[in-house]
């Protein structure tokens, strides 16, 4: 699996899916830098200026999102689902934000799913309370904290793979005073999850046979297929992954066990998984930002770039040194981008290379540039992967024809336990 643009016209192209923005563009020449409070402070309806602070003139790394592209790929993705009849359950780990999670729900999500505890408590807190733990936790402490939160919501689900936790999580929802919903989680590939077959169903089975937990059906996301290049092989690739977890779900349902969830998929197949049998709802995460790797997958209608939803996360840098011929250093580096590959892009100038691999600083090189860059100029980078990128920052900048419109906190920014 190649996560790179192949060749610089295919990375022009990318860049060119990707822009959040054309390569004209005002950069003031004394840029401010605000910091979120003084942009929400001008954001206050109070506010003299009456109007969002550019996103050229924000504090630098920033982390930004253009709203009418995000608007439309959470729109697109409802209608496209719904027209293959699966609902969305979408993932928070890409965004860790509640007020992005309530607008996916308010857009028609039936559900948000978490990976870590620490996560899902930080969004219930901010009232998303339809949560699905995709991640089985098996440390007492999480199991119970888990069934917190089911106690908090009704709407809470725990998903689990590994029998000894059933009967664990089963105590726990006892203590707690609660029945848990609990989904079998069952692997696509080798990374987490019990194996599809007998050892799935007699989980199930055990799941459906404890007092304290409720049996809701299963989940099976396919990491490896998301990223495959080419719609044909990622589609032949996902269907035949997931034929085992179909016998599954269907010895399942024969043993006339609750199987009203069958989820899994994510932005690389959501228009695949409807295709497999019995599915019901699509974890996508990445579709409201996209980011360099998905740019790269390629799309059904065999363009090279994947353009189903638009790149709307950007990161704004600032030249911070310019004195060394075909060379630019930002302030943007590894704890703004990440070391995940591909290489960020320079929205505006496809020419140019990114490398976030210093800490603090990004080295950009170059033969050609659309412009001369001065120190202190603002350049726009298209992320490298958005899950972790997010995580990076406190803050994102919704961004209206280049204008502030809302400042949303990153609520579970961090939160990895
Ligand atoms: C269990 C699970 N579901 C869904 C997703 C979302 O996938 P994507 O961002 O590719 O849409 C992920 C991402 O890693 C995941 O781990």
């Amino acid at each position: 699996m190649s996560l790179r643009p192949s060749s610089s016209a295919s990375r022009r192209s990318f860049l060119a899916a990707g822009a959040a923005t054309a390569a004209h563009v005002w950069v003031p020449r004394s840029v401010k830098g605000y910091n979120a409070e003084e942009v929400i402070a001008r954001l206050a309806p109070s506010s003299p200026m009456g109007v969002g602070v550019s996103k050229w003139e924000l504090d630098t790394p920033a982390l930004c999102v253009d709203l009418d592209r995000f608007e439309a790929n959470i729109a697109k993705m409802q209608a496209a689902l719904k027209r293959n009849q699966l609902d969305s359950r979408p993932h928070a780990k890409t965004h860790k934000c509640a007020p992005i999670a309530k607008l996916q729900l308010a857009a028609g999500a039936i559900g948000i799913c978490a990976a870590k505890v620490s996560e899902a408590e930080a969004l219930m807190e901010q009232g998303i309370d339809k949560i699905c733990m995709t991640t089985s936790n098996l440390a007492p402490s999480k199991i119970r904290r888990a069934m917190q939160l089911r106690r908090k919501s009704k709407d809470f689900i725990q998903a689990v793979d590994y029998e000894p936790n059933a009967r664990d999580l089963s105590e726990a929802a006892k203590a707690a005073g609660v029945v848990a919903d609990v989904v079998i989680d069952v692997a696509v590939g080798t990374r987490s999850g019990i194996p599809a077959g007998d050892g799935a169903l007699a989980l199930a089975k055990l799941v459906d046979s404890l007092p304290n937990l409720k049996l809701r059906g299963l989940l099976s996301y396919d990491g490896g297929a998301q990223h495959i290049t080419g719609f044909a092989t990622r589609k032949e690739r996902t269907l035949k992954n997931i034929e085992e977890n179909v016998r599954t779900f269907e010895a399942m349902k024969k043993a006339g066990l609750n199987t009203e969830i069958f989820s899994g998929g994510g932005t690389g197949t959501y228009n695949i998984q409807h295709l497999v049998p019995g599915f019901t709802d699509v974890q996508v995460g990445s579709y409201i930002f996209m980011d360099m790797q998905y740019l790269a997958i390629g799309g059904e209608d065999g363009d090279p770039v994947y353009r189903d939803f638009a790149s709307s996360l950007t990161v704004m840098a600032t030249v911070v040194n310019n004195r060394f011929p075909g060379r630019l250093t930002t302030d943007a580096g590894a704890k703004a981008l990440t070391l995940n590959l591909p290489h960020a892009g320079v929205s505006g100038e496809p020419g140019m290379d990114y490398n976030a691999g210093s800490d603090e600083f990004g080295t950009i090189t170059f033969t050609e540039a659309k412009k001369s860059y001065q120190m202190g100029d603002r350049l726009e980078l298209i992320a490298p992967h958005c899950d972790p990128v997010v995580n990076e920052y406190d803050h994102i900048y919704g961004i209206r024809k280049d204008r502030v419109e809302v400042v949303w906190p990153v609520t579970a920014r961090g939160h990895s336990q």
